[in-house]
């Protein structure tokens, strides 16, 4: 069933807003969403109607805070496919997640961590950190030549010292999306764990962590119609169990002497400190507002768009697979001689059209391929295949010029 991008259109209020005098083109997704009116209403509603606390006292505010906190939890959780609202930790974004699950892993001396060669530094520095700090090694799986991931050499890289398998699940690069369930498959007949860095599918695509079967999956609230500053980390029940948390304080504790303490039960033992409770709720309202889109319908109206642009802009190299299908909502350009951030400018300053240019924070792969930097047009449900054909216009139109 084909989306209505026209009556969604209407649920954002900053499409209805011109930028420098004219419509706005919102082509830079993959960094951040734009959000809907229903999001922004459970912020409000937070600040106007609650302005408490959760979790911690007794009054009527601070409980029916408490009640709408949990309720949120059950949707990311139901969105999700898990099994318990309680494997959903909130965090303030993929990040945060990823850095949990590095800091409260036992991982010692000698453990591998396997990434692919694409990650973003948000799943490269945590590696390198503890490679330094405890010894770890991190090793990474090369892609094939059109960057898509190799599981043969993934499975040739796997071995008992293997501890965790910690990769990209959508690649905010390329749009390409491993095969996780395959790769979760041979990690655990190698008693590894998978970590999923979730940040580019969740919005994207459906994703079932069951179906999947990943032990950690990382995702942001602010690239999938949430707040900023809120996000999550899906744990197995048995997994987040052993985990020793590594942020603590208020909250994580049921209680204390001058010498010991207890712990929490999960999520509440990883959620330090009074939280983002307009987050929460805002990003409870998203998933519910994605829910109802569908994301079935999001994927396809993203392939539209896609298509639409691989066809249509010229003289630019795309990186990546030259089939849209396998891109998801990415179109990413190796310019040439044309410095991708002066294009970027252009777009924006010509037609209102906004798109990212430099590394994308995944530096390691432009440096392993020499290259400096690339612009991306990347796209949602909410975009037209209007839009899509105005940018290859107008791109193609600065290219020419620029040549
Ligand atoms: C693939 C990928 N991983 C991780 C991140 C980091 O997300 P955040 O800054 O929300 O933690 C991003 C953000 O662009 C991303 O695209």
């Amino acid at each position: 069933m084909a989306i209505n991008t026209l009556k969604i259109r209407e649920d954002f209020p900053i499409l209805q807003k011109r930028i420098g005098g004219k419509p706005l083109v919102y082509f830079d997704n993959a960094c951040m969403s734009l959000r809907p009116k229903q999001v922004l209403s459970a912020i409000q509603h937070y600040y106007e109607d609650l302005s408490a606390c959760g979790g911690r006292s007794s009054h009527r505010l601070a409980t029916q805070l408490t009640e709408e906190m949990e309720r949120a939890r059950k949707s990311v959780s139901a969105f999700f496919g898990a099994k318990r609202a309680e494997e959903i930790i909130f965090t303030k974004n993929t990040t945060e997640g990823i850095n949990l699950v590095a800091n409260s892993l036992a991982l010692h001396k000698g453990d591998v961590v396997l990434t692919t060669d694409k990650e973003h530094n948000s799943n490269l520095l945590p590696w390198q950190f503890l490679a330094k700090r405890k010894g770890i090694v991190h090793e990474v799986v090369d892609s094939q030549k059109d960057n898509t991931f190799d599981i043969d050499r993934f499975e040739r890289m796997m071995s008992k010292k293997v501890k965790l398998v910690a990769m990209v699940h959508t690649s905010n690069l390329d749009g390409t999306t491993i095969p996780a369930r395959e790769i979760c498959k041979i990690a655990h007949e190698h008693g590894a764990l998978v970590l999923l860095d979730g940040a580019q599918s969740a919005p994207h695509k459906n994703v079932d962590v069951r179906k999947i079967d990943c032990d950690f999956y990382a995702f942001s609230g602010h690239k999938m119609c949430g707040p900023s500053g809120i996000g999550g980390l899906y744990g197995k029940k048995e997994m987040l169990e052993q985990l020793q948390p590594f942020l603590v304080g208020g909250e994580t504790v049921t209680d204390t002497t001058y010498t010991t303490y207890e712990l929490e039960e999960i999520p509440h033992r990883f959620e330090a400190g009074l939280q983002h409770y307009a987050g929460i709720l805002g990003l409870g309202a998203a998933v519910e507002y994605l829910k109802k889109i569908g994301m079935a319908n999001v994927e396809a109206q993203e392939l539209l768009l896609n298509s639409a642009i691989t066809q249509g802009v010229e003289q630019l190299q795309l990186i990546g697979p030259v089939d849209p299908k396998l891109r998801g909502g990415i179109c990413n350009y190796l310019t040439g001689s044309i410095d991708p951030h002066a294009l970027a400018i252009m777009l924006d300053q010509s037609a209102s059209i906004m798109v990212r240019s430099g590394a994308h924070c995944v530096h390691s792969w432009f440096n392993k391929h020499h290259l400096k930097g690339s612009l991306r047009a990347s796209v949602s449900f909410y975009n037209t295949v209007d839009e899509a054909k105005f940018f290859v216009e107008q791109i193609n139109k600065i290219v020419k010029n620029l040549k």
